[in-house]
Order: structure tokens, then C-alpha cells, then sequence
């Protein structure tokens, strides 16, 4: 079985990419390679991001591994905050404070459509590959729901009438950005072995 690294500290995430990926590959978090640096992202894209916190891991700890990075882009605000949505309202990267901004900042606005946009870098055996996924939908006025995290109380996806944060992990699961780009690692995995 292939062990790879998932290169996150989010346990939500982690558990979103385990309930996809199964047991076809012995995922391993940072926290069990003992991983506790706080890995950079200062890429300007999310592609790079992602790209830049895979080959930390896999040059300091030489696992495989893959990394993933998220950008919410909304279209009345052209495009932002995308790669900078964990910083949107400052460096704390306060999931609270993020969204109330974003929700100050669409005050008043018609359009409140807005996609997430995920991108999964891998690298196995010395090589790079990436996988994309992308949900549309819209920003609505105030917060509802209580699972997920960051923008999933406030982003309801194109075909449903709740938030990400109401409709739990397994209809999220079905449709998410992230969910769309792990599926495409699976099937990548399943092919090579
Ligand atoms: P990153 O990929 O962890 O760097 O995420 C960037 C920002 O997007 C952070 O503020 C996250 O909370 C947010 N984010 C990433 N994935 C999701 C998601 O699935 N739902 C809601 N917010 C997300």
C-alpha cells in the first residue's frame, strides 16, 4: 500500500480526505510524522502554495506527499479574497473574523456569486502533479450551520438552498472543491498501482 503524507494540520480537512481516499493508502497526517513547523505559504497563487507546502515535507522529512490549498474567489469582489482567504482580515487568520469581513464587504452587493477553488500538489517518486477542483455558488447575508469550518457557514454551493456548514460532511463530500480534486488523486492512485 502506498503511504503518503497529507501535508495538513486541519483535522477537518484530514478527515473530509480520509473518508474519500479509504484504505487504498496508509495516509499519515504531519502530526504522526511529527511534523509541528509552521510551513510557509507565500506563494501567490494556490497552486504554488500547495506546491510549496508539498516539497517541504517531502525535502525535510522524505515522505511522499501531497498538500492541498483553497482560494475562495468571488465575483463582485474580483476574484478575492482567493489565495489570500486564511489572511482576509489579518494575520490571525481567524475563520470568524474572515467571514464577517467578507460579509461586510458584500453589503449591499447583487451579485454574491462565488466558487472555491482547491488545488492538490503530490509528489511521489521525485515527480509533481496536480489535481483541481472547483464548486460554484454564493455568498449568502448572515452565518448558518455548524459543521465544516472557515467560509462553510456563509458558502451555499450551486443546487442547494443550505450552506456547506448545514449540510455536513457527506453531502459536502459529494460536491466540494476538495472532494472534486481528491477524487482525481484517487483515481490517479488507482491507475498507477
Ligand atoms: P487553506 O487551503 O487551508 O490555506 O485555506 C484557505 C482558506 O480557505 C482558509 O481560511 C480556510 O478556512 C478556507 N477554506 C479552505 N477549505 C475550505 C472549505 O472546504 N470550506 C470553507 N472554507 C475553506
Amino acid at each position: 500500500m502506498n503511504t503518503l503524507v497529507f501535508a495538513t494540520n486541519n483535522l477537518h480537512k484530514l478527515e473530509e480526505v480520509r473518508a474519500i481516499l479509504g484504505d487504498r493508502v496508509h495516509l499519515l497526517s504531519l502530526q504522526e510524522i511529527h511534523c509541528l513547523d509552521d510551513i510557509p505559504e507565500t506563494a501567490d497563487s494556490v497552486k504554488g502554495n500547495a506546491l510549496l507546502k508539498a516539497q517541504y515535507v517531502n525535502k525535510r522529512y522524505g515522505f511522499d506527499c501531497f498538500a492541498d490549498d483553497t482560494g475562495l474567489e468571488v465575483t463582485a469582489l474580483n476574484g478575492a479574497p482567493g489565495v489570500y482567504s486564511a489572511r482576509y482580515a489579518g494575520p490571525l487568520k481567524s475563520p470568524e473574523a474572515n467571514r464577517q469581513k467578507l460579509l461586510r464587504e458584500l453589503e449591499g452587493k447583487d451579485d454574491r456569486s462565488a466558487r472555491f477553488r482547491t488545488v492538490v500538489a503530490l509528489i511521489r517518486n521525485g515527480k509533481e502533479y496536480f489535481f483541481e477542483g472547483i464548486v460554484n455558488g454564493k455568498i449568502i447575508a448572515e452565518e448558518k450551520g455548524s459543521t465544516g469550518f472557515g467560509y462553510d457557514p456563509v458558502f451555499v454551493p450551486e443546487g442547494y438552498t443550505q450552506t456547506f456548514a448545514e449540510l455536513g460532511m457527506e453531502i459536502k463530500n459529494s460536491v466540494s472543491h476538495r472532494a472534486m480534486a481528491i477524487n482525481k488523486l484517487k483515481q490517479f492512485l488507482d491507475n498507477i498501482q
